[in-house]
């Protein structure tokens, strides 16, 4: 049984705040720093340029890769770290293309994150008029799945709503019709169980800053499943996906296997920040933390549902059609959102009218849980939001 008392000590959270963001970016796990401070001063500081022998940096995104591979029923040696997940999901997207080059069409849903989809666009514009980006509801996209679709990318939970696709029977449906897969697990991975092995998908991506716990730009990852890594031509063929880097060569050969997933030279710190993030996961059991979240999602959304009636419900009603997160609508959403952060709950918003809360088991415990519903309920009962400082627009939201 994971002992969630244990994993909330290794999080430095600031007194008297209620964290429901941790689907956005995680909070500061107590080891980074020190972790950091060390990389900083006894390698960089130290070892200068030889750091990148000496400490190991070069290896650092694969053996990083290997821990969050972990997470996400990977094997070893399949998953890789760099970048930022709007350039994986390019990534992914060109070289899974390429493999199906019969075929022009990527089929995804207008649940998706703008990001994946804008990728996918300006990659349909750079190969020419015959690719195109066809974008459906979410309930119809395993309709529109025929023999026409090259590569079907999807994100798991929607980032507005935290509805949940079913991966494994997409996937299945996917490689019946011929195609290839780009699974985006931003809102999944270290929220929800998730086995890439197991659904057998072709290419997944992520990011590591929200429930991974790893900073602000944190650094994306990649997994190629194995029966592909080979043949697999990446698009950003950089220096660091070469067969042989430091022979530069002027002729690109892909390194082996997920390494030719690299592009160039990595974040050093922010990969030792994850490195040492990454320590929380060692005693959790995601079936544990899945279970824990959904209980904990269920007491807020009762909460909230018996005292503030005034918010609709954007989530799923049903915990197991949901990720980590709970959704309500409210015209004045943005409004109540900076309220509820003065108020020491921070939670956020997102366009048009959507109050998101990110449930984490890690740190999170039922009484910060119902402090929060009460919270949010008193300030839309008492109009504590309408407030000409609550309605001015930061540049994130
Ligand atoms: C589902 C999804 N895809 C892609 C992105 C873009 O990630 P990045 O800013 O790291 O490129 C995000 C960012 O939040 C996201 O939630």
């Amino acid at each position: 049984m994971t002992d969630f008392t244990a994993t909330r000590a290794m999080f430095d959270l600031p007194e008297g705040v209620i964290y429901l963001d941790g689907n956005s970016l995680g909070p500061l796990p107590r080891a980074v720093p020190a972790r950091v401070e060390q990389t900083i001063r006894a390698e960089w500081g130290e070892m200068l340029i030889t750091g990148w022998n000496k400490a190991g940096w070069m290896d650092l995104p694969a053996r990083v890769g290997d821990r969050v591979g972990k997470l996400i029923g990977a094997p070893a040696g399949s998953v890789v770290m760099g970048d930022t997940l709007s350039i994986k999901v390019y990534q992914a997207l060109a070289s899974a293309l390429e493999l199906r080059s019969g075929r022009r069409v990527i089929l995804s849903d207008s649940g998706n994150f703008p990001s994946d989809l804008y990728m996918a666009d300006g990659l349909c514009r750079t190969l020419g008029p015959e690719y195109r980006l066809k974008t459906v509801a979410p309930e119809a996209v395993e309709d529109a799945i025929d023999e026409t679709i090259a590569v079907l990318m999807i994100t798991e939970v929607d980032y507005r709503t935290g509805r949940k696709h079913d991966m494994a029977r997409l996937i299945a449906r996917a490689h019946q019709m011929g195609a290839l897969v780009v699974w985006d697990l931003a809102h999944s991975a270290g929220a929800i169980p998730v086995d890439v092995t197991g659904a057998d998908t072709d290419f997944a991506v992520g990011c590591s800053y929200k429930y991974l716990n790893s900073g602000p730009g944190g650094p994306a990852f990649i997994y190629v499943a194995p029966r592909l890594a080979e043949s697999v031509r990446p698009a950003l063929s950089g220096w660091l996906g070469h067969e042989a880097p430091f022979a530069f060569d002027l002729d690109y050969r892909p390194g082996a296997g997920i390494d030719r997933m690299r592009v160039g030279t990595p974040s050093i710190l922010q990969l030792a920040a994850l490195d040492a993030a990454l320590d929380v996961w060692d005693g959790v059991d995601m079936a544990d933390l899945r279970a824990r979240s959904l209980e904990l999602q269920e007491i807020f959304i009762t909460r909230v549902a018996a005292e503030c009636p005034d918010l609709a419900l954007a989530s799923p009603r049903e915990g197991t059609q949901r990720g980590s997160q709970v959704s309500f609508r409210h015209p004045h959403g943005y409004a109540i959102i900076q309220a509820l952060i003065a108020e020491g709950v921070i939670g956020d918003f997102r366009a048009p009218d959507i109050l998101r809360f990110g449930f984490t088991p890690l740190y999170l415990s039922q009484q910060d849980v119902e402090q929060a519903a009460d919270k949010l309920c008193a300030i839309l009962r008492e109009n504590r939001w309408d407030r000409p400082e609550f309605h001015q627009r930061a540049k994130v939201t």
